[in-house]
């Protein structure tokens, strides 16, 4: 069985989540969801990062212990997820045990491999990034993605020797175009590399809130280090090899463009450093922009809480929209018109009224039994090419565009059935053979829009009278034109996504 691992950034708990967060963690979602659908033994992680100066300043402007705080956070995210329908198969902390012990174990090798020296660092950081910056770097003298002053940091340190792994990065990238995703990024990446790379330091004595270093406990490591390698944890590294070894490095890291080097330059190469493969895939999507803007935390910008959102539209169209509006990997804005827009018109007239139009007509002229669909149907081919095109943009980790070839099934079922108007027509075959194909088709859009809309899948594939769920069923056996076996009752049911004015 193949498998398929799917990993989301770790979270900061400085904050509560916000749609970026959201973006990210629906993707993967669908995309896991997906993978389930073809049958692939899916392993899908998410989970939050809690060590860090950013994590222990916010934690002492809330006066409380970095633990307390981190647990509130934390229980923010796991309802935020819940909300939205998120299938993760495990939640990391990297404030867990089994964590410390896989960071520990995988840097002692590094460590021991000879990679990781004593040197003295001095440089100019930023606490919202955790990153350091040059002075050529700087936008105004300010972080040039927060706008925050940089703190000029001085401390004998432990730093990796990346600068040794330049040629292996190098030769990495290039007998593995497909390593990192979409091309622009691993352009960026790799000419980042060929620019030239520095050592980077990689513990801490200026801070406690951090996993010990197991050789000096004057030292805990720098956050990023040990964030990176919660991918390796929660596959049992360190302690159960045979389990990760069957996961890696087969994973698709999926992460925001503004961690790139971390994940596509760093993380190989420290991976390369421990005598472990590097990830086989990181793809990089954009950012959610208001206004021209990244949506985020640090800036404070605006509060679109997820679960407002879910709130006030459902969670199947906010994840619809999340996954639809922006293509995965460019930057989009998202706004409230925005999505009143899409909602309306993708799911009000388009999804909504054609689930009901048909329950109708049946209910009017098939006196509720949904008739069988017609083998030679004009429906077949557009059916055939929604599903083809669907798991091609899945496989790119592209699903908006899985959605949109979803969607122009709907529109060709919608202008079949306005051709023919069965609701014009004596109750009879003519009548029936249109109904049969469109409740075929309707059946095989449940299917494709599992991965997106779970529970309006579901609900499709009920009032159709099927039984069981689309979920459980398989990418493509199950999808090809025919299966709905015909004398069904249909219910007719209340208005899947009635329209909004704002
Ligand atoms: O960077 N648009 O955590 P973080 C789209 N802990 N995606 C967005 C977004 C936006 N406006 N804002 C955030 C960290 N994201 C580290 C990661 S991984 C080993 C450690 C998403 O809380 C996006 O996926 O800042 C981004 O990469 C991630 O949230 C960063 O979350
Ligand atoms: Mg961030």
């Amino acid at each position: 069985m193949p498998r398929f691992y799917v990993t989301t950034p770790i979270y900061y708990v400085n904050d509560a989540p916000h749609v970026g967060h959201a973006y990210a963690t629906v993707n993967a979602d669908a995309l896991a969801r997906w993978h389930r659908m073809l049958g692939d033994d899916v392993f899908f992680l998410t989970g939050t990062d809690e060590h860090g100066a950013k994590v222990a300043e916010a934690a002492a402007e809330h006066q409380m212990t970095p633990n307390a705080w981190a647990d509130q956070v934390v229980s923010r995210f796991t309802r935020a997820w819940d909300g939205l329908d998120i299938s993760n198969d495990d939640f990391i902390r990297t404030t867990e045990p089994r964590h410390h012990l896989a960071v520990q174990e995988f840097l002692q090798r590094i460590y021991d491999n000879g990679f990781i020296e004593l040197d003295t660092y001095s440089g100019l950081y930023c606490v919202s990034c955790e990153d350091y910056y040059t002075e050529d770097q700087l936008v105004d003298g300010n972080c040039p993605v927060h706008g925050r002053p940089v703190v000029q940091m001085q401390e004998d340190n432990y730093f990796f020797k990346l600068s040794a792994f330049e040629d292996r990065l190098i030769e990495w990238y290039e007998s593995n175009p497909d390593a990192v995703g979409p091309a622009g990024k691993r352009n960026e990446a790799l000419s980042f590399i060929k620019g030239g790379l520095r050592n980077i330091s990689i513990t801490r004595t200026s801070l406690t809130w951090g996993v010990p270093v197991p050789w000096d406990k004057d030292h805990v490591f720098y956050v990023w280090y040990d964030a990176l390698v919660n991918y390796l944890t929660a596959i049992g590294y360190g302690t159960d090899e045979e389990r990760c070894n069957a996961w890696w490095p087969a994973v698709h890291h999926l992460i925001g463009k503004e961690i790139l080097r971390f994940h596509c330059v760093w993380w190989p190469a420290m991976c390369m450093a421990a005598g472990i493969d590097p990830p086989a895939n990181v793809f990089v999507h954009g950012w959610l922009l208001v206004g021209g803007q990244k949506l985020s935390k640090s800036l404070k910008l605006t509060e679109i809480a997820p679960e407002v959102l879910t709130e006030d539209f459902g969670v199947d169209p906010i994840r619809y929209h999340l996954l639809r509006e922006v293509p995965l990997g460019s930057d989009g804005e998202f706004s409230y018109e925005g999505i009143v827009a899409r909602y309306n018109a993708d799911l009000a007239n388009n999804l909504g009224n054609l689930v009901s139009r048909v329950a109708t007509v049946v209910g009017s002229k098939c006196a509720g039994i949904g008739p069988a669909p017609n083998h030679q149907s004009a429906l077949a081919d557009p059916a055939s090419a929604a599903l083809a095109a669907a798991a091609d943009a899945w496989g790119r980790f592209a699903p908006h565009e899985a959605l949109s070839a979803t969607w122009s099934l709907i529109g060709s079922t919608n202008a079949a059935l306005e051709a023919a108007e069965p609701w014009k027509l004596e109750p009879g075959p003519d009548v029936d053979a249109v109904l049969g194909d469109a409740l075929e088709a309707l059946r095989i859009v449940s299917l494709l829009i599992t991965p997106a809309m779970p529970s309006t899948a579901a609900e499709i594939w009920r009032r159709i009278g099927l039984s069981g769920n689309p979920a459980d069923r398989r990418i493509p056996a199950d999808a090809s034109w025919g299966g709905y076996p015909g004398g069904l009752a249909v219910e007719k049911g209340s208005p899947l996504f009635p329209r909004r004015s704002t």
